[in-house]
Formats: C-alpha cells, sequence, structure tokens
C-alpha cells in the first residue's frame, strides 16, 4: 500500500479509565481487596493514537473533552488524560471543546485468574466530532485518517469530504481506516466502501452470527472497496486478514501470548496502532498484522501501555 508523506489523525472516543485488578471477579454486593488500582486515558481512537505517537509516528487525535468544565473533578480528569495523550507524542490541537458535560468514563476490572476485562462504561451525552471539525484541517497535513466507527451520519460525511479531497489529489491520497466495534450501531456498515483498510471487530462479528475471523474477513472482503485490507483481530486466537477482490487466501496469524495474561484491556486499539504503524512503513499486510500480533501479545503482559515506551 503506497502512504503519501504527512500526519496521522485518529477520530474518535477518549475517556478515563480506572483499572482495578482483582484476583477474581468480584461476587454482587461484597466487599473485597484489590491487588491495585491505576487511572488511565481510555477510549479507542486515543489509545489508538497514544500507540502510534509511542511508536514514533506523528499522529494528532481529533474527539471531545470538556476543557472548560466548571465542576472540579471534570477539570482534574481533562487535564489529566489530555497530559497522558500528550506525554505519548499526541498532538492534542484538534480537539473539540464541549462545556455541559463531563468527561467519559469507564471502571475497568481486570480479573488475574481469567485474563478478562470487564468495562462498564458512561458516556453521557458526549458530544462528538462533527463534519463542521474536519472541514477545518488542512488536509494537505495528513496521510492517514482513522475513524472510530461512531456518530455514523457524520463520519459518513467526514468520509465524503476525504473522497472529495482524493478526488482532487488521485496520485496522493489520504488513506482512510475505519473500526467496526459494536453491531448496534445504526448503519455502520455504509462506512465500509469508502475505506482501504477496514478493521472488523470480534464483537461487531459475533454480532452479525459470524463465528471465526477467518469468516468474518472471508464475508466483509467482499462488500469492501476493491483492494482494500480487511482484518479481523479474534482475541488469544490472533487475526485474519485478506484483500478485498483478490484471488488470494485469507490469512490466520497467530497470537503471540505473553509468558502470563496481564491486561487485556486496549488489546484491539494496540492492535490496531502497531497494524497502521507498521501499514504505514509500506509493509505486506501479513508483515504488518504479524506485527501487529507482537505488539498486542506484549502489551497483554503488562499493565497499562507504558511497556511500549
Ligand atoms: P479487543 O481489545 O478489541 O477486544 P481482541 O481481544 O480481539 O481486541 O485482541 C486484539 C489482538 O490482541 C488480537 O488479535 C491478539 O493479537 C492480541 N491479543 C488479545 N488477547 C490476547 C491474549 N490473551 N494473548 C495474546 N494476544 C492477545
Ligand atoms: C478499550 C477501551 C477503553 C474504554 C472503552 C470504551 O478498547 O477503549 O479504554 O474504557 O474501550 O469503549
Amino acid at each position: 500500500m503506497k502512504v503519501r508523506k504527512g500526519k496521522l489523525l485518529c477520530v474518535g472516543l477518549i475517556c478515563l479509565d480506572v483499572v482495578t485488578t482483582c484476583k477474581e471477579f468480584p461476587v454482587e454486593d461484597t466487599l473485597q481487596r484489590t491487588e491495585s488500582v491505576s487511572w488511565q486515558k481510555g477510549g479507542n481512537a486515543a489509545n489508538t493514537s497514544a500507540v502510534l505517537g509511542i511508536l514514533g509516528d506523528e499522529v494528532d487525535f481529533m474527539g471531545s473533552l470538556p476543557q472548560s468544565a466548571s465542576d472540579f473533578s471534570s477539570k482534574l480528569m481533562t487535564s489529566f488524560v489530555k497530559a497522558e495523550m500528550e506525554d505519548c507524542g499526541v498532538g492534542m490541537q484538534n480537539v473539540v471543546n464541549f462545556t455541559d458535560k463531563s468527561l467519559p468514563f469507564s471502571c475497568v476490572i481486570l480479573n488475574k485468574t481469567k485474563g478478562s476485562r470487564t468495562i462498564l462504561h458512561n458516556n453521557e451525552g458526549v458530544t462528538e466530532p462533527t463534519f463542521e471539525d474536519i472541514c477545518r484541517l488542512n488536509l494537505d497535513e495528513y496521510s492517514w485518517i482513522h475513524f472510530e466507527g461512531r456518530n455514523i451520519p457524520e463520519v459518513l460525511k467526514m468520509l465524503d469530504h476525504v473522497t472529495a479531497y482524493n478526488q482532487k489529489h488521485p496520485d496522493e491520497q489520504i488513506i482512510l481506516s475505519v473500526d467496526l466495534e459494536r453491531p448496534n450501531r445504526k448503519n455502520i456498515e455504509q462506512l465500509i466502501p469508502y475505506v482501504d483498510v477496514l478493521l472488523v471487530g470480534r464483537d461487531f462479528a459475533l454480532g452479525k452470527g459470524i463465528q471465526s475471523a477467518m469468516e468474518a474477513v472471508e464475508h466483509y472482503r467482499t462488500v469492501a472497496k476493491k483492494r482494500a485490507y480487511v482484518v479481523c483481530p479474534w482475541g488469544d486466537t490472533g487475526a485474519a486478514s485478506g484483500v478485498a477482490g483478490a484471488v488470494d487466501d485469507v490469512i490466520l496469524t497467530p497470537a503471540v501470548p505473553p509468558d502470563h495474561v496481564i491486561d487485556t484491556l486496549g488489546a484491539g486499539d494496540t492492535f490496531l496502532g502497531a497494524l497502521i504503524h507498521s501499514l504505514r512503513l509500506e509493509r505486506p499486510l501479513d508483515d504488518a498484522v504479524g506485527y501487529a500480533c507482537a505488539v498486542a501479545g506484549f502489551k497483554c503482559g503488562h499493565q497499562g501501555y507504558k511497556c511500549l515506551q
């Protein structure tokens, strides 16, 4: 895949994650001591851009932050997540300010015995970036724009806007990628024909009645844009990948398990960051997926994302 020079942009959610590690999953209405607790920034697009920043890419994030929030806790949480993103090298100048609500928030339980992560998420009234926000950008600065598949009507308009730009720059196109994460987002599949790299999440695929990563890629490469890369990560199985409209087989790349699974929160976001990093270096798809599995597997063996720094 040919990628022009320029920055990356990830559009989507940023939130605060409060992560608690337990020996076992708690029993309702009991008190249990936990092994550790930490705060970190979260949200798919925020995590993916942070991984890209850590891997050395020049990357900006676009999402909503209540930067002028009046209540103390919102102010504190917002400056914390913003500082963490900047520490990972992510440009935060395209953040959209919203004033009325607090920062989206997740309580996460990591179960040490099973290696599972349970997320309780609240994003009540979050204001998503809009078409007008992307119109303010100078697209000449970017080589790749990734959209977390949220707020579908606005994302469709944003994709139209970048596609119109691409039509005027046939030899220097901006690469577009989308993450299909949740099956319940209405009309999310309308994003598929626009993109050069399509991520099909396991939860999304399961929600569509698909039972494996291979099956997901076989199906979605029949509906994706010709020559688009279609990739489906599937937990400790690894990830399947294939090219739309090609006759080559879909490939299953095995996961790279750590000695001990410590923290699988954001494994998919890490996988995606490493995949984009590698594809941007114009590596072949199977190499890029192998690298993404290695980076995501390594992260699963450590708490948080600092291990990648
Ligand atoms: P999500 O965080 O979106 O649920 P997945 O669980 O599908 O994402 O994981 C994404 C990628 O992370 C997988 O393709 C795999 O490479 C890696 N991964 C996830 N869980 C493990 C694990 N237990 N051991 C090794 N690698 C893992
Ligand atoms: C992990 C994650 C967390 C966040 C949640 C939001 O993929 O981005 O950081 O709390 O998902 O859905």
